[in-house]
């Protein structure tokens, strides 16, 4: 069957109101952890756009610490389903002696999250941890410490809340796997 033809639905995982209560707890946990942020020395998000932008705008709305916000644009997925192996990252900031929270959408293999992590680690932040909404052990093959996650999800292809496939689907409300 060509592509055109192929039929896609997609299974229900978390519902938006699962998500919402999830994110709250996250927004807790990080709130309490970074308790000494000042307006003077704020969290730092950094936010992996495109996929967390939703997950970001959502989670930075649970944080009660002074936050500020910045942005990232990591991408390693063309028009397929697996990773291209091949990360390309842009950003143009400063953040030496700050304290940086990634926000991620997914982490699957953690090629995206090693080489940001790298990427970021080199510019001397005063400390640097990992917040992504999804986590897929299973698809590990480069190891990344996560401190927030809002869900552990199976080895399939997940869309919605922001994540695409092939750049569809980041309107859902909600999180499900895609199946084709
Ligand atoms: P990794 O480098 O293999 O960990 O892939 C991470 C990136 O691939 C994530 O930031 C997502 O943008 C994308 N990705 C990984 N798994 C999925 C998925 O199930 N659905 C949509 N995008 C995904
Ligand atoms: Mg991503």
């Amino acid at each position: 069957m060509s592509k055109e033809h192929t039929v896609t639905t997609i299974t229900p995982l978390f519902s938006a109101e699962t998500i919402k209560n999830r994110i709250q707890e996250i927004g807790k946990e990080i709130s309490d952890d970074y308790a000494g942020a000042t307006p003077e020395c704020p969290l730092h998000l950094v936010v992996v756009l495109k996929g967390a932008f939703i997950f970001a705008a959502d989670l930075v709305r649970t944080i009660t610490v002074p936050c500020t916000v910045d942005f990232i644009h990591a991408s390693s997925y063309g028009s397929e389903k697996t990773s291209s192996g091949n990360v390309v990252i842009r950003h143009n900031m400063n953040v030496a002696g700050r304290h940086l929270l990634l926000v991620e959408d997914i982490i699957d293999t953690g090629l995206t999250m090693q080489q940001i992590f790298a990427a970021l680690t080199v510019l001397q932040p005063a400390s640097l941890k990992i917040c992504s909404l999804l986590d897929k052990p299973e698809a590990r093959k480069h190891p990344v410490e996560i401190a927030y996650t809002g869900f552990k999800v199976p080895n399939t292809f997940i869309v919605g809340y922001g994540i695409d496939y092939n750049q569809h689907y980041r309107e859902l409300p909600s999180l499900g796997i895609l199946c084709s």
